[in-house]
């Protein structure tokens, strides 16, 4: 195996995030906190999670990050956009994931990422009232303002390399439509208005001209659109979404898969959701629910793959609920009733009662698709980064077969092509490796 020829992250890399809420405050607050603490940036696969090379009996096992030429957490930049918050620190503050006593020794770091005014329409996100928007009203003219201020950070900010990581609310659930088939059609339908394009196709659309590789932390179209596929292609640069894959979502990507591997049954999984954040407050609208709701009910689909075990997975009743409750905040209460059978169909129950903090493992998926996404683009990848759906919801395909769903294997797949992009040999598990 031949490795590729990767160069070394030299230099700044900025992240820019569009939206700087709770997600984008959070992974802001832990990396300046790992830099200047040196506290562990857990649940972190870049920086924590050794690798293994070679057979098991060789004993080389290095952590990821002194693997693979990824960028230093200290030479990472911050910038974003938000129709609201002022600066990561006034966004931190406002969505109360972390502690003022974590804030404080950070807190000018924090002030300093200042937020650009965003291309924000209410349209797509009917709960929020954004002040601090651009004033152009014309959808190319808004496009080229964010490329204009990509410019401006990169060069105010002394950037080798910059990516972009979506971390703005959930806009409404649309259809793809013709203004969205090619990037002629996207371009004329920016110029015409076109009501079909919403803001976030905007930042990506800018990102790609800008040769910035973009991953889709939320449910909404972006990266998925015909468009931007051809566009990440032709300029040569690498996509990914859609959805972090947190909370909820990640429980049922570790128990389906287990209970597929053992040929148990499922009849029903009700899975429900209160939360109180900004981001409940969105999904609390019917129009954006519906979005989250496309992204996590196609989980188990793929991972049980009905299709080829009907008399197990044929007859599943999935059903997912997210209700806004503000005394919650940013800790969600993510409950599943899972009703499975095993042998000569006999019922049984699993219950899961996750009282998880959204953002806490939002995080350091921002981090990891951050500089993954860096340094697909200088192993000279482009288009959808399928390897990294590890981290996404929905996980968008790369081709005509739908994306791997299941945790597990999405964790082998990142790290043979991992290894295989430094030339070493793929780890099968099989009896004689
Ligand atoms: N927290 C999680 O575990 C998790 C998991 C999966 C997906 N997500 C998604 O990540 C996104 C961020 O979540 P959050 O908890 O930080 O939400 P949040 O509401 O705290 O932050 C989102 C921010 O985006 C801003 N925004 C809205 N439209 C924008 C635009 N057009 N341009 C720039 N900024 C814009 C909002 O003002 C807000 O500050 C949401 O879409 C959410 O659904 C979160």
């Amino acid at each position: 195996m031949t490795a590729r020829d990767i160069p070394p992250a030299t230099g700044k890399l900025g992240v820019l995030t569009p939206g700087l809420g709770a997600v984008a405050s959070t992974f802001i607050a832990g990396v300046l906190t790992a830099r200047q603490q040196g506290v562990a940036p857990l649940g972190s696969v870049s920086q924590m999670a050794h690798i293994r090379l070679g057979t098991r009996d060789e004993g080389r096992n290095p952590l990821i990050k002194d693997f693979v030429p990824i960028a230093k957490l200290d030479d990472i930049v911050f910038g974003g956009w938000d129709p609201i918050s002022a600066n990561a620190l006034e966004a931190a503050r406002t969505c109360g994931v972390l502690d003022e006593r974590d804030l404080a020794p950070i807190s000018a770091e924090l002030e300093g990422v200042v937020a650009m005014d965003a291309v924000f329409d209410q349209k797509w996100v009917s709960r929020l009232d954004g002040t601090r928007v651009k004033k152009e009203t014309n959808k190319w003219d808004q496009a080229m303002a964010l490329m204009a201020d990509i410019e401006n950070f990169r060069t105010e900010n002394n950037c080798d390399r910059l990516v972009m990581v979506w971390c703005g609310s959930t806009e409404a659930f649309q259809q793809a439509s013709a203004v969205h088939e090619t990037v002629a059609s996207f371009e004329q339908g920016m110029k015409d208005n076109d009501d079909n394009i919403s803001p976030s196709q905007l930042y990506v659309y800018a990102a790609l001209q800008s040769d910035v590789p973009f991953a889709n932390g939320a449910p909404n179209l972006s990266t998925d659109l015909p468009c931007m596929m051809e566009l990440a292609k032709t300029r040569g640069v690498p996509i990914a979404g859609k959805d972090f894959k947190t909370g909820q979502t990640l429980m049922k990507t570790l128990i389906a898969p287990g209970l597929k591997a053992r040929m148990l049954g499922l009849r029903g999984w009700y899975s429900t959701n209160i939360l109180g954040n900004r981001d409940g407050e969105v999904l609390d609208a019917p129009e954006n629910f519906k979005t989250k709701e496309e992204s996590k009910l196609g989980v188990l689909h793929k991972i049980l793959e009905p299709d080829v075990y009907p008399e197990l997975y044929g007859n599943v009743d999935h059903v997912v609920r997210i209700n806004y409750y503000p005394p919650r905040g940013d800790n969600k209460e993510g409950w599943d009733a899972i009703d499975i059978f095993g042998w000569m169909g006999y019922p049984m129950q699993i219950k899961i009662d996750f009282l998880c903090r959204d953002s806490i493992l939002a995080a350091p998926i921002v981090l990891d698709l951050a500089l993954f996404m860096d340094l697909a683009h200088r192993a000279g990848e482009s288009g959808v980064q399928e390897w990294l759906s590890f981290y996404l919801k929905a996980p968008q395909s790369a081709g005509d077969a739908p994306a791997e769903q299941d945790l597990f294997i999405q964790q082998t797949k990142l790290k043979n092509t991992l290894r295989e992009w430094m030339g070493e040999q793929a780890v099968t598990h099989s009896e004689v490796g």
